[in-house]
């Protein structure tokens, strides 16, 4: 039988948590009973989030203001989780965003921010928080896309990133598997969230369009509730999407 509450006791970190999937996600991880920390760089973003879930489900939040570009932040971002609650058991690496589009008019700033954002955020989040879960038998869970699974015409240096993402995920997952760390990569496709450069997707679709965030914080939910196994990588698309690209 399943606890109403299956994450009670577990300490969650979330990055890129002030909007979109990353804040789903932490209400969805709160709901189901983890103490959360969530990070962003929009300070009163993260604390009007925080509050929020404190108030409605009664867990303990942090609200930590972090560039994941910058390695001594994500460090201390790390360090004030386990400050708090002294013990890690769930990290969401989540930040992350689209700049530009064809490579021949993109600029070496949207190239570089895509970059450091995507990926050098994702490995400092990655190497400073694999020792706590070691001690905790964790979860580490990556939010990818379908960008990084198949060839996307329209942005190939954020499809690289993601592609960059997958690939990481599970070379790590298959160094840190026998020392009982759980590694995922969640694979969306279009989301209405405020991605996108220009555009936000939130405006571009209408509900129901395409994915909402709300189901992917579902999907982590998922992931992050099972006890032995390893959820290796979930794709989550919308309904259409293949028969859209291969049909
Ligand atoms: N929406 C989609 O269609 C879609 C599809 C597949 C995959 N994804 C992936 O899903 C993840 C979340 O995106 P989303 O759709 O939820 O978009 P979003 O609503 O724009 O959220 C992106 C989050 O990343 C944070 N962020 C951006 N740069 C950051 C930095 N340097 N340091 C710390 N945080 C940073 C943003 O917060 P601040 O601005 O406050 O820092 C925000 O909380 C991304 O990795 C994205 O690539 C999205």
């Amino acid at each position: 039988m399943e606890l109403e509450s299956p994450l009670t006791g577990r300490t969650t970190l979330i990055t890129g948590a002030s909007s979109g999937i990353g804040r789903e996600t932490a209400r969805a991880l709160a709901r189901d009973g983890s103490d959360v920390a969530i990070s962003a760089r929009r300070r009163k973003e993260l604390e009007r989030i925080a509050s929020g879930m404190e108030r409605r489900y009664d867990v303990e939040t942090l609200a930590i203001r972090t560039d994941v570009r910058k390695e001594k932040q994500v460090r201390r971002m790390v360090e004030k989780t386990m400050e708090q609650f002294g013990s890690l058991d769930i990290v969401v690496n989540n930040a992350g965003l689209s700049r530009g589009g064809g490579v021949e008019n993109m600029t070496t700033e949207e190239y570089k921010t895509m970059m450091e954002t995507n990926t050098d955020g994702m490995f400092y989040t990655t190497r400073e928080s694999l020792p706590h879960l070691k001690e905790s038998g964790g979860h580490l869970i990556y939010i990818g896309s379908i960008a990084g699974q198949y060839p996307r015409p329209f942005n190939p240096v954020y499809a690289a990133t993601k592609w960059w993402t997958r690939g990481f995920a599970l070379s790590v997952e298959s160094k840190v598997g026998d020392e009982n760390v759980a590694v995922t990569v969640i694979n969306p496709s279009e989301v209405r969230t405020e991605f996108g450069d220009g555009e936000k997707a939130r405006d571009k679709y209408e509900k129901g369009e395409v994915t909402e965030p709300e189901e992917v914080a579902e999907a982590v939910s998922f992931v992050a509730r099972q006890e032995n196994s390893t959820i290796s990588e979930l794709d989550i698309y919308r309904r259409d999407k293949l028969s859209d690209m291969v049909g």
